[in-house]
């Protein structure tokens, strides 16, 4: 039997791409193993979305030594795809590179490389096909991705993704409702949907269904908890997506709407196709939601061309929305993005300046929004004991991190279960609490 390793960089997609590439392999008879050492076959799924995601793919590859001459080196993923055939040349160890698109002939590909061929490419982006297999091994016991579109048809001025996972393509609303209901049977209460843009999806089927209609199909099927998905764009953000989260208690009043910049300017340069106003009344929407919401988002900063008053803006936005989570970055320029070529970079100090300032403004409305959680009880789907603090951690409807105590401490066998947590006490990363004395493990 022929071994495998594979180690993963990037985004939820990757991690469940990776997920799937092992269901694929082990479906060909491969076993995975633990460590790159003695694998026949050694992958590496790659990020390129900033440039040191993409230099830390490269120092990762320089580092591995080649288990024997006969071990097979793959590199998978955005970064396969943005360099192609330039891989050989800078890692010459390297065998296959194959991007995503082009996952679904990994077990011909797997075949050419079996029958000897030393190098072997997948980079074809022209593609309709998702990729779907039977067989999907799952990382997390009690939380499951699943996939419903692939691909991204926008063009942000910044972004290598149109490049590297190539057009838009959605699954049938028939097969992510079967792949939901055999996620339940085998134990899943927990899924989060997957997408670069969730809100385009389409059911290319004759339902033609769109996401809202798709988000709450899935929330209805018996024995799903808790429903998530991400990302979302903007632009294809509709009211119907709020309208389906009041109407269906599974569906996680939690969402994470990507704003980039608080500058209009700023997201015209970055061909976002949205204003700040437009932006805003997607936020009103989600303020009027029945339940409570939840709202995080992606911010850029040092776009070619942002001033102070612009980088303000955010500073300005984050306040209006009051964010409880923010993922922030410096702009990076990218292979083959619109953005390259912009003149009026900021220099790396002051993108690194305008970056702290937003990490250390949105510690404030964190302590702020975490602080109005004391005294109420929430729903935690239970993850692990920590032995080191002596707490049960999971995650609340909204996804905040809950930190509680139980008075059987770590016998008390929590893990994937759900049970009512009394906030006591809050802070920046997570809310702390005691499981109510009534409650019982669901
Ligand atoms: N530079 C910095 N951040 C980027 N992102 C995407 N491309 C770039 C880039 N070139 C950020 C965006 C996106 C998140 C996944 O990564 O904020 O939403
Ligand atoms: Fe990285 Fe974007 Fe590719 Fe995900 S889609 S792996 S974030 S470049």
């Amino acid at each position: 039997m022929k071994s495998f390793y594979i180690e993963t960089f990037g985004c939820q997609m990757n991690v469940h791409d990776s997920e799937k590439v092992i269901g694929t392999l082990m479906q060909r008879g491969y076993n995975q193993v633990e460590t790159a050492d003695h694998a026949d076959l050694v992958l590496f799924n790659t990020c390129s979305i900033r440039d040191k995601a993409e230099q830390k793919v490269f120092n990762r590859l320089q580092h591995h030594k080649k288990g024997g001459a006969k071990q097979v080196v793959g590199l998978l993923g955005c970064v396969a795809q943005q360099e192609g055939e330039k891989v050989f040349e800078r890692a010459p160890h390297v065998s296959l590179v194959v991007g995503s698109a082009s996952y679904t002939k990994l077990p011909e590909l797997l075949v050419r490389i079996e029958q000897g061929e030393r190098r072997v490419t997948g980079l074809s982006l022209d593609t309709d096909e998702t990729f779907e297999t039977p067989l999907t091994r799952r990382d997390n016991p009690f939380r499951a991705f699943l996939t419903i579109i692939e691909g991204c048809d926008k063009s942000c001025a910044y972004c290598v993704v149109p490049y590297t996972r190539g057009p838009e393509r959605s699954r049938t609303l028939a097969s992510v409702l079967d792949e939901v209901k055999k996620l339940v049977d085998t134990g899943y209460t927990e899924i989060t949907l997957l997408g670069q843009n969730v809100n385009s999806y389409r059911d290319p089927s004759a339902t033609q269904a769109n996401f809202a209609q798709l988000l709450a199909a899935v929330g209805q099927v018996p024995g799903i908890r808790r429903v998530r998905f991400t990302t979302s764009h903007p632009r294809d953000f509709t009211k119907d997506i709020i309208d389906a989260i009041d109407d269906v208690p599974t569906l996680c009043n939690h969402i994470h709407l990507p704003v980039q910049s608080g500058s209009t300017r700023i997201l015209e340069a970055m061909q976002r196709q949205y204003s700040i106003d437009q932006y805003m009344q997607r936020i009103e929407w989600m303020k009027n939601a029945r339940r409570k919401m939840a709202i995080t988002t992606d911010l850029i900063v040092g776009f070619p061309g942002e001033t102070e008053a612009e980088f303000q803006e955010t500073l300005n936005l984050m306040d209006v929305v009051g964010y409880d989570g923010i993922f922030s970055f410096k702009y990076s320029p990218r292979p083959n993005t619109p953005a390259l070529h912009m003149v009026d970079a900021v220099p790396e100090e002051e993108k690194g300046r305008r970056l702290l300032r937003l990490v250390e403004h949105q510690r404030t409305i964190l302590i702020r929004n975490n602080a109005a959680y004391v005294g109420s009880v929430e729903e935690v789907h239970v993850e692990y004991f920590n032995n080191a603090t002596g707490q049960w951690v999971g995650k609340s409807m909204q996804h905040k991190t809950v930190n509680f105590t139980h008075p059987e401490g770590p016998s008390a066998r929590l893990e994937g279960t759900y049970l009512d947590v009394l906030v006591t006490r809050s802070g920046v990363a997570s809310l702390v609490g005691e499981a109510m004395e009534e409650a019982v493990a669901v």
